[in-house]
């Protein structure tokens, strides 16, 4: 991955951002591409965002990296922090399959549209695929939006609370408890 050519987002990239957390973790998050400062430091979710993320972790109990594994669609930067185009996530997806294949989560969590159509390979609209249990090859799979959209959204974050209690939910019954 680090050394990848497959799209042109190679081309502008500090470095490729791989995934960060428990490579056993129950719980994989997938978000949608790194930002300048995950391009910078190599981690995922450490600007703004990934500070509502943690808090979010927090509310269910999660701490990342443990049970945790924290991931993006693409794992390079996108100029400008715009969403990734088409064919950048088809040429990212492999690696997304390939670490899902390792991880062996018993939960995908997708934060935001564009991680929620290279994982189900459809069109999604959040506000109607939230609250439901999809499935990506056999494992459960809850989407929900995106942290960087609630921090502009105060109004949904009502929602987001309630599609983590649903998360939690899920991985409950799941775990058989
Ligand atoms: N937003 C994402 O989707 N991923 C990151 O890694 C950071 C911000």
């Amino acid at each position: 991955m680090a050394a990848c050519r497959q799209c042109r987002l190679c081309e502008a990239r500090k470095q490729a951002v791989l995934g960060v957390g428990d490579r056993a973790g129950d719980w994989l998050f997938v978000g949608e591409g790194p930002g300048a400062e995950e391009d910078q430091c190599g981690e995922p979710f450490v600007g703004q965002a990934g500070k509502l993320l943690d808090n979010m972790l927090a509310a269910i109990g999660l701490k990342r990296g443990q049970d945790v594994y924290i991931a993006n669609a693409v794992k390079c930067r996108p100029p400008e922090n715009r969403t990734p185009a088409p064919e950048e996530m088809v040429a990212c997806r492999p690696y997304l399959q390939r670490q899902i294949e390792l991880i062996q989560p018993k939960l995908i969590v997708a934060l935001g549209r564009p991680a929620a159509q290279t994982l189900l390979q459809a069109e999604v609209k959040i506000a109607a695929a939230r609250g439901k249990l999809h499935d990506y090859h056999g494992i459960p799979l809850i989407i929900t939006y995106h942290p960087a959209y609630l921090l502009r959204t105060l109004l949904d974050k009502a929602k987001a609370w309630e599609d983590l209690c649903f998360m939690r939910r899920t991985m409950a019954a799941r775990k058989g408890g």
